[in-house]
């Protein structure tokens, strides 16, 4: 069987109306293969109206979710499952500020017919982050080493939301035991995806930082990501 079969991309967004209708045409002309699950968490800017219209012409291939809550990493975890109910053989995560380059989807597909999950990095030889401030990058740095220590985990980009991961990952993931809401889903699904059993490698990407819409991550959500990875890591 082939991974690459019937890919599903979920998307998570929240106020991304400036950047979805460009990013879904320019997601589905990768790979005639591909489909889209945006999980939108009811955003005032009405991204998912921006979502409907586009669904007009890609019916078949754009699929929506509205969700109450809030929070990046329990809307992808929605997302993944629906995915498994559409009968997706792989299924990424990915930004939708074009922060991840949807240019990069076709060699994540050739990876995962030989790993289980393929990982976007940044900090591997031809990864980089390109227009983001310097102290962004090194609170990124310090969180990415405490992530490795304290997880014990083997990669170089813990925290990168951009992966792909075959079904068959996601489908035995405990997700019961998952205890992350938001951004700390990263390192958690990879975690989790380690205890399994399961194999990981990293394949480089460049990291673009947004020119439209704001980023939602804040001090709040970077005190609940650090307390977050000591939950992971006590967790049973
Ligand atoms: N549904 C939903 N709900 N989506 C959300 C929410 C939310 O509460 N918060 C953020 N998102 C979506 C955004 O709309 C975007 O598509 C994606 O999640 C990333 O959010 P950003 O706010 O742009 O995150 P960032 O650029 O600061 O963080 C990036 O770097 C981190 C590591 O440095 C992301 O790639 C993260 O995934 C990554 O962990
Ligand atoms: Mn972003």
């Amino acid at each position: 069987m082939s991974y690459a079969s019937f890919p599903v991309v979920v998307l998570p967004t929240y106020n991304e109306k400036e950047n979805i209708s460009h990013i879904l045409p320019e997601i589905l002309k990768q790979d005639k293969r591909i489909h889209v699950l945006v999980v939108d968490d009811h955003s005032p800017d009405k991204t998912a109206d921006a979502v409907k219209k586009i669904q007009k012409k890609y019916s078949k291939r754009v699929h929506l979710i509205s969700r109450k809550g809030r929070g990046r990493g329990a809307a992808v975890l929605k997302g993944f499952k629906e995915a498994l109910k559409l009968g997706a053989t792989s299924i990424f995560e990915m930004d939708a500020d074009f922060s991840h380059n949807p240019k990069d989807l076709p060699r994540f597909l050739k990876e995962i017919e030989k790993v289980d999950v393929v990982i976007g990095s940044r900090f591997v030889k031809g990864g980089k982050i390109e227009q983001r401030g310097w102290l962004r990058n090194v609170l990124s740095d310090i969180l990415n080493e405490m992530i490795r220590l304290l997880l014990g985990l083997k990669i170089h980009d813990t925290s990168t939301g951009f992966r792909l991961f075959r079904s068959d990952v996601i489908k035995k993931i405990n997700t019961k035991k998952i205890v992350s809401k938001n951004y700390s889903l990263c390192p958690e699904l990879l975690y989790r995806a380690t205890q399994s059993g399961f194999s990981l490698k990293e394949i480089p990407i460049v990291f673009v930082n947004r020119y439209a819409g704001k980023s939602k991550a804040n001090l709040h959500i970077a005190i609940d990501y650090f307390l977050t990875i000591f939950r992971i890591r006590f967790s049973k």
